[in-house]
């Protein structure tokens, strides 16, 4: 396949992948294995691939390394400290692989699409003996074929434009939600972002494919779905026939689905129909996160972001005329490379004048082969601490006001189960998805219920269950 060719793998061939699953399951089933997720939602999707094909190999998930026979480490490239968590962890592996040879343990994901990183592992960490980047995760039954009947080190790391497949067995969390990807790849190339050298080229599922997924997740009792793509505006533009509101506006058509969620709509092109269909459907959420970056033009063109903040004030004020009540929530990366201090005061401003619910908020980490990387700084490391503890206590302040709107309002809230910390109190999400922790009747678990705010915090809301 030539790299510039987007690899389908139809249902049929999935299959094949599949039958070859249940012969291992025959002859190697019966043990545990251990899916470590690093980074984002699409990481997670694609571990509910990986741990739906261990299980039709016949391993079941398990929650530790102690106890598994396979270990995968889902890695995630897009900031350094995520790669460094990643290293340390399965440098302490070393240990386990001494004590019990027969572990299997395998690292993949997007580090491993970056060479230097491939080889590294493989020269560093030789107790590592599965590698495989994203754009194997279709070939994972014949590479954990050949891990199984061990034939020594089985390494996947070929680079290409993409590939889709379809009929994957994805094994998803318990829950009232699932996340169903509707694309994958990005090519817009935002300067400092490695995500498209790492999950190449955009490419779309057909309609039919996330629409009968839609309707199985309902049947199987599942009643939000969140849409996921790098840049969601972009579906549909390799088909031809279709595009991201038609198909929004079809999946909230699926009959039990109570709430639609998307991620992640880019600035640049997301439409004015999108914002229609939002309004237009009472289950699609209104919430809308739509990443900021920076909210000075020079950066913003810096990191070819290609749109102004007038241009982004301009989506926000279209979306609040359409959903006055629409939650937006942003992300911002600090210290970009020559970003000076009152480059940085415009990010600020932007909170004021956007007020966002939540900001995900992430210092500046150099990605090596990133137009960004070259790019010379200005600030040192401290003036970037400064100004993202800055950014964190102006975005506290205007969480905590908003929040505080929402004491004494009644809200319909989607309860997703018993509190971690508390288990007199239940806890689920607002359309807007805030999280709410109440007092209330078990039995309302998985459904929508009614319930009335109390409290307000800055991240949280706490309410009473309405009778
Ligand atoms: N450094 C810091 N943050 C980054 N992001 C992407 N690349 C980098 C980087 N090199 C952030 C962006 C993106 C989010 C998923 O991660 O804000 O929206
Ligand atoms: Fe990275 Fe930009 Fe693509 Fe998002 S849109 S994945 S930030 S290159």
């Amino acid at each position: 396949m030539s790299k510039s060719e987007i690899n389908r793998i139809s249902r049929e061939q999935t299959a094949d992948a599949l039958a070859l699953l249940d012969r291992l399951k025959a002859e190697y089933g019966g043990g545990k294995a251990f899916v470590e997720t690093y980074g984002c939602q699409q990481n997670v999707s694609d571990s509910e691939a990986l741990s739906g094909m261990l299980a039709r190999a016949g391993f079941t998930p398990c929650d530790s390394a102690d106890e598994a026979d396979i270990i995968l480490f889902n890695t995630c490239a897009v900031r350094e400290n995520a790669e460094n968590r990643v290293f340390g962890n399965i440098g302490a592996l070393k240990h386990l692989k001494a004590r019990r040879p027969e572990v299997i343990i395998g690292v993949c994901g997007c580090m491993i699409q970056q060479e230097h990183i491939a080889k590294k592992i493989r020269s560093t960490y030789r107790h590592v003996e599965l590698v495989f980047g994203t754009h194997a995760l279709a070939r994972f039954p014949y590479l954990l074929s050949e891990a199984l009947s061990r034939r020594g080190a089985v390494m996947d790391v070929a680079d290409s434009a993409g590939v889709i497949a379809e009929g994957l067995p994805y094994l998803r969390a318990d829950g009232v939600g699932a996340s169903v990807s509707i694309m994958y790849g990005c090519n817009n190339f935002c300067t400092y972002c490695i995500v498209p050298y790492v999950r190449g080229r955009e490419r779309s599922r057909a309609p039919e494919d996330v629409i009968a997924e839609v309707k199985a997740l309902a049947a199987q009792g599942y009643r939000e779905v969140m849409l996921l793509g790098q840049n969601v505006n972009s579906y549909g533009k390799d088909l031809g026939n279709t595009d991201f509101a038609t198909l929004l506006s079809q999946v909230a058509q699926v009959e039990g689905i109570a709430r639609v969620r998307f991620m992640t709509p880019h600035p640049k092109d997301i439409s004015i129909k999108v914002l229609d269909t939002m309004a237009a459907h009472d289950n699609i959420c209104k919430q809308l996160h739509l990443p900021l970056q920076a909210g000075n033009n020079r950066v913003l063109k810096a990191m070819n972001r290609v749109y102004t903040r007038e241009d982004y004030l301009k989506i926000v004020q279209a979306a609040r005329e359409r959903m006055p009540e629409i939650t937006i929530t942003t992300d911002i990366i600090v210290g970009f490379p020559g970003e000076t201090n009152e480059e940085f005061a415009d990010t600020l401003d932007m909170l004021e004048q956007v007020r966002y619910d939540t900001i995900f908020s992430f210092i500046y980490s150099k990605r090596q082969g990133t137009k960004a990387a070259t790019m010379p700084d200005v600030l040192t490391d401290e003036e970037k601490k400064r100004n993202f503890d800055a950014l964190l206590a102006v975005q506290n302040r205007i969480s905590k006001e908003i929040n505080d709107t929402y004491v004494g309002k009644t809200l319909t809230v989607l309860t997703e189960g018993v509190s971690k910390t508390d288990e007199a109190v239940l806890t689920g999400r607002t359309e807007g998805g805030k999280i709410v922790n109440f007092t209330g009747n078990p039995d309302c678990i998985g459904n929508l219920t009614r319930v009335t705010i109390t409290e307000s915090r800055t991240w949280s809301l706490v309410g009473e269950q309405v009778n």
